[in-house]
């Protein structure tokens, strides 16, 4: 028998480490930096006020995937500030050998990327994209929590984890009759990239939900994605488990951390205040070849099907 969050935390490990395609039309699901890199760009257009104003930035990317987000950022940078450019180092901070050696092949011309095993102190950006969805989350309802039995069936025993209450305390969700997640390592890997930001900024992608939605969830938002679509069944083969981030315990355990909230919005309203986004937008609509037009397929993608699912968080440290 073990806790929904020890089951999921095996299952997210076995499957990133696991050598089989997870990305694009050949895996399990797409991610914004593999539909098209106007993503990454429109997130290194974003980030250059702020890097700019930190001298000498370091960026620390968690869960880089296959890389592309990497690449595009720094492939936007090399070309529109090459001075700024020179000035950066790149971080990456993966769990997944297969992906690391698919990460090194990506990136192979850029001689600023390293690979890091802890979060190194720096001056810069912490930034993911779907990295805090793998996190294993706590399901509780009530005053019991899920755990798995050897069968696979899920079986509800009383709650006597301590930090879990303390959390359903804090953020107001004691007593609500529905499936609650809680992230407790969420709130560490918080901590711990405040830890690392001597000065700086944290930028977090992903899809989730803050308090006020989380009546929108009865059943909780645990999802197993397979050949792209929903699995039922996570508990029996390997498949990809995430559950969606609570943005409001970011927000709120990030004020212990140091961490101050400089802007919470969906994606689509994030990228439709990029104004390099919003020209690529343009032009591909005028220009009408099929080429163009798959790409236009692909922004709109960004924009609309996961434009609200997603949400942008900005944090500052020490700013
Ligand atoms: C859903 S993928 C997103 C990949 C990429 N950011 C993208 O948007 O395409 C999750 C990524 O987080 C990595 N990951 C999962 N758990 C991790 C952990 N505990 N520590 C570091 N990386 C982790 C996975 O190996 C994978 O690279």
């Amino acid at each position: 028998m073990k806790s929904f969050r020890d089951f999921m935390e095996e299952k997210v490990l076995e499957y990133y480490r696991s050598p089989r395609e997870k990305f694009s039309s050949k895996g399990d699901f797409f991610t914004a930096p593999e539909l098209d890199r106007a993503f990454g760009e429109a997130i290194a257009e974003f980030l250059h006020p702020y890097l700019k104003s930190l001298g000498n930035p370091v960026l620390l990317e968690l869960g880089a995937g296959r890389g592309l987000m990497a690449r595009d950022i720094l492939s936007y940078y090399r070309s529109e500030d090459p001075e700024l450019f020179g000035k950066i180092r790149y971080l990456i901070y993966e769990v997944s050998p297969y992906l690391i050696e698919k990460q090194k092949k990506v990136l192979e011309g850029f001689d600023k990327v390293e690979w890091v095993e802890d979060l190194p102190r720096i001056e810069g950006v912490v930034l993911s994209n779907e990295f805090f969805d793998t996190l294993p989350v706590h399901v509780v309802k009530g005053d019991r929590e899920l755990y798995i039995n050897e069968r696979g069936e899920e079986v509800w025993l009383s709650l006597q984890n301590e930090r879990v209450r303390e959390f359903l305390r804090r953020m107001g969700y004691e007593g609500l009759d529905q499936r609650v997640e809680v992230c407790l390592d969420c709130i560490d890997i918080l901590e711990r990239i405040a830890g690392a930001l001597v000065r700086g900024y944290h930028l977090v992608v992903d899809y989730g939900y803050t308090s006020e939605e989380l009546p929108k969830f009865p059943e909780g938002t645990v999802v197993g994605y397979k050949r792209h679509t929903v699995r039922g069944d996570i508990y029996g083969e390997e498949m990809d488990v995430s559950a969606q981030v609570n943005f409001s315990a970011l927000m709120e355990y990030g004020k212990d951390f140091g961490l101050k909230t400089v802007l919470y919005d969906t994606q689509r309203n994030f990228l439709a205040s990029i104004p390099g986004f919003l020209t690529k937008l343009e032009e591909l609509s005028f220009e009408g070849s099929p080429e163009a037009v798959e790409r236009l397929s692909r922004l709109k993608t960004m924009l609309i099907s996961m434009g609200d699912r997603f949400k942008v968080l900005f944090q500052s440290k020490g700013l």
